[in-house]
């Protein structure tokens, strides 16, 4: 069991931890603002696909928490709010869609806030389900004794349960598959050295940090038995869209002949496009390369290109493992 929690509904709060100021600081906030959770979302506060669908699922609660009159307003404005926040994580549109149809299935409003709690929170029960049978499936895929490079950040944080890929490892940890791991740092924002080196730590799984521009080499010199990350988006050919330099890993995979794994739960494919060129792909501001936790480490007046994902193409993935089964090539959602 970890000693820490990523996101809870508590007594009609919602309360996450602050993962911009992880690992240094376990720091959690508590709110019952929708606005207040956008900008959590904007800002990173919460982050990863699966964890920005249960929040949002929680915003639009609270934005219906102590409504009297007129809530088709207060329901629409909060919607379209949280629907900004980030373009590419398909989850957060499933949940507020889901969210959004309990809304307009009612006669009347009497109760609406309730009927919401309800959804938001079995939207996140939902998620545990499908975090401990991805475990499951994906672990199959595994040899003893495996050693394991990820990117970003796919556990517990990133999830409303034990995570996606994360819970692949952890599940392979505790049944002897998985002996290391090694966490790629993730640039920018470093998800990977301060996230997922968190959450491995607490889980007591050996691993190492490295430097994304290291994993050619670390391939080169080292046994990799298979690189598994998640996802932020699936189109239906199985392209699949997550954090910025999962790409590069598929293209070295390729190269080297190590199996390059995809896990996401069903809810991170997007049924409504055919392919990863319909991906919308979020730009980050170039304040993300130039501040480290606000310590400024370059010249501001240096422009960057800074997309925050990147697609791999399906014909680069071994396999997709949902909560579902485990899908092989060609793929056909
Ligand atoms: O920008 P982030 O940190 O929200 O990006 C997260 C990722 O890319 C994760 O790998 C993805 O959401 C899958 S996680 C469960």
């Amino acid at each position: 069991m970890s000693d820490f929690f990523s996101l809870k509904f508590e007594y009609d709060y919602f309360v996450y931890i602050n993962q911009t100021k992880l690992p240094l600081e376990e720091v959690y906030i508590k709110t019952d603002e929708y606005e207040r959770i956008a900008v959590a979302i904007e800002r990173l506060e919460v982050r990863g696909a699966p964890a920005i669908g249960i929040t949002a699922a929680y915003g639009i609660t609270v934005a219906m928490k102590n409504i009297s009159d007129d809530y088709e307003t207060q329901f629409y404005k909060a919607y379209e709010r949280l629907k900004r926040t980030r373009p590419t994580a398909v989850n957060l549109f499933w949940a507020l869609d889901v969210m959004k149809k309990v809304f307009e299935s009612v006669d009347n409003y009497d109760g609406i806030y309730e009927k919401l709690k309800t959804s938001a929170i079995e939207i996140h029960n939902e998620d545990i389900k499908s975090c401990e049978a991805m475990g499951v499936n994906g672990v199959e895929l595994f040899a003893k004794d495996s050693v394991i490079l990820t990117h970003c950040n796919t556990g517990q944080l990133a999830t409303g349960g034990s995570g996606t890929a994360f819970s692949v490892i952890k599940k392979g940890f505790e049944t002897g598959k998985v002996k290391f791991v090694y966490s790629d740092e993730t640039r920018p924002l470093l998800q990977g050295s301060r996230l997922t080196a968190f959450e491995l730590s607490k889980s007591n799984i050996p691993f190492e940090m490295l430097p994304d521009s290291a994993a050619a080499f670390l391939m080169k010199q080292r046994k990799i038995d298979a690189v598994i990350t998640g996802a932020d988006r699936i189109a239906k050919n199985g392209d699949t869209a997550n954090k910025i330099g999962t790409y590069n890993l598929a293209i070295l995979c390729n190269f080297y002949k190590i199996p390059f794994y995809i896990a996401a739960p069903i809810s991170t494919i997007d049924f409504s496009i055919n392919s990863g060129e319909e991906i919308d792909i979020e730009m980050r501001g170039s304040e993300e390369m130039s501040y480290i936790r606000g310590v400024q480490v370059t010249k501001e007046e240096y422009s960057a290109y800074t997309p925050a994902f990147d697609v791999t193409p399906n014909e680069l993935i071994s396999a997709i493992i949902t909560d579902k089964q485990v899908h092989k090539p060609p793929y056909n959602f």
